[in-house]
This record gives C-alpha cells, structure tokens and sequence, in this order.
C-alpha cells in the first residue's frame, strides 16, 4: 500500500477543509470551517466573499490540521487541493496555498476533482464499499449517476438536464422563505409537515433513461404554495410550509430511488454508494436502504460530516492519485468547469 501522508485542501465552495491522510494510519485529523452564517444573510453564496474567507481562514486551519495530527511540514508527503469545478475565486485561493506549501516543503502536488472527491467518500468508513458500484452525486452543483468499475474508471449514466438536487432544495427553500442552505431547512420542516397534504410529480420516471429534472418541481412547489396561501398567516401559514417541504422532499428523494434502482436493475451492480450533500438527507438514506435491501444488494454512505464539502475527501483522492505517480508542476490554474468524465483513462 501507499505509505504517503497527505494534506488536503478543499476551497470550491462556501466551506474551507483541511485533512491529513496517511496510507499506513488512514485519516488523521481534519478540519473545517463552515461559512454559512457568512452568506446566510444574502440567502446564497456570494462568491468574492467566499474567496476573501478563504484566503483568512486556509492558513490558520493547516495550522490547526497540523497540529491535531501532532506534525510538522516535515510530517507531509504530498499535497492534494481541490482543483474544480467550483467558484473560481474560492479554487484559487486553495490552489495557491497548496501549491506554494508543496514548493516550500518539496513535495508533489496533484489537482483533485471536487466531484471525484465526493464520489470516494464513503472509502473513509469502516466498512467502505467494493468496486464496481454504482455512484450517486447528489450536491448543490450536481446531480450523476456513474458506473464505477475504479479509480478513474467512470461511466455516466445519467445527469440532470437542469437544477441539481441540492440547487432545487436551495431554491425550494429560498422561495418559501426558509433560509440557506436549504437542504437542512426543508428537511426540518419536512418532519413537522403532513405527508398526505400534497402529492408532487415525479420527475421523468415515467420514461426510460436515467437523466433528472429538478426545476419544474420547484415551479410546482411554487404556484403550490401560490395557491394555497391566500388568506393564511401565523401558524397557518407555517403549517402549508411544512406540508410543502415534505410534498417536495418526499417527490425528490421517490425520483432518486426509483433511477437509483432503474440503473442497479440495468447495469446488474448492485452496490449502491451516496455521495454529495444531498446524501445526508435522512429520508432519503432511509428509502435507499429499504430498496436496496429488496433488491438483495447494499447502499454506502460517507459519515454525514463528509457528505458535505470537506477535506478529508480531498486529501484521500489525492492520496489515491498521488500513489498512482499523478503529480502537476509548478504552475497552478483554477477549473471552474471540468467534467468528472475528463478524469477516465483513456480505453486501452
Ligand atoms: O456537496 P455539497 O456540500 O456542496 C456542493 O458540492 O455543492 O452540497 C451542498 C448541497 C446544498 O444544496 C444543500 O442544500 C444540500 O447539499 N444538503 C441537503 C442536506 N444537507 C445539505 N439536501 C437535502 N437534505 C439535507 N439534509
Ligand atoms: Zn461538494
């Protein structure tokens, strides 16, 4: 096995992460500061607000990483930062400190995909699932379903043709006034709101394929909620909410199941892996159980801490693409846009 310690630097978005990884010890330690208040009071995120935290915050927490891990920069083998896609801005801020640290302390730096971070999560439990598996990329930028046969080995299945997940939960939330991120928001309410109120449609799951479309739902949440309120305040109003974050969760987590379970039946892999933010939505971890048990297979999550951005996914992707003798020279970029389908080796 790959004995290299590596330190690895997520910035793509609105969350700062700092991991070490090592091949014979596995994770030790990791840290993260979330800016959410930050941008909570403009109801998303701002990008030149998210840079300038990184920038203020990226340094204090490979101190603090460090030091929880009890090294030094002569501890560290390698340097992995999330390289896109992503605010580009945010990603340039992570790409300069990691490469200049790599110069400074002459070790190899490797550009990680965000996505492909996410996509290996899970390998951080305990019990971390085997390959092939079937991935499911449910985050505020994206929504795939990839056959993975290995490292680097992807098959897109499908995508959305417009709004990821996360974004429609984001929008959903925004719209009903319930604040940001919306994913945690809608979940909340969802548990107080009566599931029998509202039936949403599901989607394209009446048609074959395995693509999603999420934006026509929130439309529905909205002419929905459009209707419904005339007259209502106070706690009446705040009831249809509720009632309307769960139409709206119960709709979005029915369509991930039923294409999850469409691409198991179809490819014959039947193990299952969540990933991305959305993945740390409980009603959808407890659908996928139930239908993966029925289907006589297994669903793999990361812990939910690494559901949502983090370094250690980063950290272990680059300890991953480090070992295969990846590394960049000196020269940094940011990529704002970059398919996760760009990473596949080409055929031989
Ligand atoms: O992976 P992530 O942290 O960042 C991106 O790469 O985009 O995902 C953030 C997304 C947001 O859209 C957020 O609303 C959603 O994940 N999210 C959730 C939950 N927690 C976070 N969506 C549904 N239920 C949750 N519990
Ligand atoms: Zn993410």
């Amino acid at each position: 096995m790959n004995q290299l310690t590596v330190l690895g630097i997520e910035t793509s978005c609105d969350e700062t992460g700092v991991a070490i990884y090592s091949g014979g010890a596995g994770l030790l330690a990791h840290q993260l500061y979330s800016q959410v208040e930050l941008h909570a009071e403009y109801g998303g995120v701002v990008p030149e607000l998210a840079s300038r935290d990184h920038v203020r915050k990226l340094v204090p927490l490979i101190r603090a990483t460090l030091n929880q891990a009890g090294m030094t920069g002569a501890d560290i083998g390698g340097i992995a930062y999330t390289a896109g896609p992503g605010l580009a801005g945010a990603l340039l801020s992570g790409a300069a400190v990691g490469r200049s640290l790599a110069w400074t302390w002459k070790v190899p730096a490797v550009e990680v995909h965000h996505m492909e971070g996410h996509l290996l999560a899970p390998m951080l439990e305990e019990t971390p699932p085997e390959f092939p598996f079937v991935a499911l990329l449910v985050s505020g930028g994206h929504t795939m379903l990839v056959k993975v046969a290995g490292i680097g080995r992807y098959e897109l299945l499908g995508e959305s043709l417009d709004d990821a997940a996360g974004e429609a939960f984001d929008k959903t939330a925004k719209m009903l006034g319930l604040g940001y991120p919306g994913g945690p928001a809608i979940a909340a309410r969802a548990e107080l709101g009566n599931p029998d109120h509202f039936t949403f449609p599901r989607p394209m799951t009446d048609r074959p394929g395995l693509d999603f479309s999420f934006s026509g739902l929130k439309t529905y949440a909205l002419t929905t909620m459009q209707r419904e309120s005339a007259g209502l305040q106070g706690e009446g109003l705040e009831m249809l909410k509720n009632d309307i974050a769960r139409a709206f969760e119960d709709a979005v987590v029915d369509t991930l199941m039923l294409k999850c379970r469409r691409a198991i039946r179809e490819s014959g892999v039947n193990t299952l892996v969540l990933a991305g933010g959305v993945a740390a939505n409980q009603r959808l971890r407890e659908k996928m159980n139930r239908m993966m048990s029925a289907e006589g297979g297994s669903a793999f999550y990361p812990r939910l801490d690494f559901c949502t951005d983090n370094g250690a996914m980063i950290a272990y992707a680059g300890w991953q693409r480090l070992g295969a003798g990846e590394s960049i020279g000196l020269a940094f970029q940011a990529r704002p846009r970059w398919s996760l389908m760009a990473l596949c080796e080409p055929a031989v």
